[in-house]
């Protein structure tokens, strides 16, 4: 029944407290509707405002990679240790329960195998289906200098403006060919070109020397690929440098689950990322639990 008999004067209005407008936590993303910054903060953590996704994508060009054969047995337990989850709709569909509620990173660009150009991707997916599966963002290959590097940026551009038209970010995965050099002047061209051409955030590789130039020149947040597995302390120390150079997280697939111990080391790569613990610190409690679990 309506609250029609109390009198307004009862009510409190805090007539003494302005309402608060805070600004999104997340670089670059202010500006961005609601819907936009909720998805987006599914994926990075509003207190650390980092995030650590994890990548178990590799299967949409390479097949059953090492480590993925089944994700059933080998993934599914990592779950709790990410913050987000980046796969293809078929491995989500067909595995991950639906009880997980984190944020889905939905890889949207595909076609060609190893057995071909990698860089003649196209959209592999529809909106709809994107959103029927209630995915916090879309992921799209980027080949910058590739053989079909317009082809790959209209499709980055193509995915943006539907993305725009749901809320839905598009995360850009800068994809650095084989003869191409894996260098910060390479890695700021391509993060540039894709935040520029309006991905919400972007994806790339560390790199040793002037990271800092390509988190500075990118104007929304940047988040690291593994890349080949590392042993566990040079990986956690590639992501140590990188959050320290002004990367927002990792996008960790091989250096965590062809690790030796998988879930420990996401629990590692977390405290690196979200507590700035030191790479030798979280590597101390790598080898220390993983020693525990043995003995236990
Ligand atoms: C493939 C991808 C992968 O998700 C990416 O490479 C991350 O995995 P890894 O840490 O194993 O490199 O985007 O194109």
């Amino acid at each position: 029944m309506a609250d029609l008999d109390k009198p307004t004067e009862t009510k409190d209005f805090h007539l003494d407290i302005q309402q608060r407008s805070e600004a999104f936590f997340l670089k670059g993303s202010n500006c961005l509707d609601w819907g936009m910054k909720n998805r987006l903060a599914r994926i990075f953590n509003a207190q650390s405002g980092k995030t650590v996704m994890l990548a178990i994508d590799h299967g949409y060009f390479q097949g059953p990679t090492t480590g993925l054969e089944r994700v059933d047995v080998n993934i599914v337990p990592l779950l709790p240790h990410a913050d987000t989850l980046m796969l293809t709709r078929g491995i989500l569909r067909s595995v991950i329960p639906p009880s997980y509620t984190r944020g889905i990173v939905l890889r949207a660009s595909g076609g060609p195998s190893i057995l071909k150009e990698l860089s003649n991707e196209q959209i592999a997916m529809d909106i709809e289906d994107v959103l029927r599966l209630n995915a916090a963002a879309m992921a799209v290959q980027v080949f910058i200098g590739g053989e079909h590097e317009t082809q790959s940026v209209h499709n980055m551009t193509r995915l943006v403006d539907i993305g725009n038209r749901y809320g839905l970010p598009t995360l850009a995965v800068t994809a650095v060919g084989r003869d191409m050099v894996r260098d910060a002047k390479y890695m700021r061209l391509a993060c540039r070109i894709c935040a520029e051409l309006g991905a919400s955030y972007v994806k790339t590789y560390y790199v040793d020397e002037g990271f800092q130039t390509v988190t500075a020149s990118c104007p929304v947040p940047i988040v690291i690929a593994g890349g080949k597995k590392l042993p566990e302390l040079e990986a956690l120390r590639m992501a140590y440098n990188a959050i320290d150079q002004g990367a927002l997280g990792v996008d960790m697939g091989r250096n965590i689950f062809q690790a030796e111990s998988p879930a420990l080391m996401a629990q590692a790569v977390r405290k690196v990322v979200h507590e700035g613990e030191k790479p030798e610190h979280a590597y101390d409690f790598y080898r220390s639990a993983k020693v525990e679990v043995a003995v236990a």
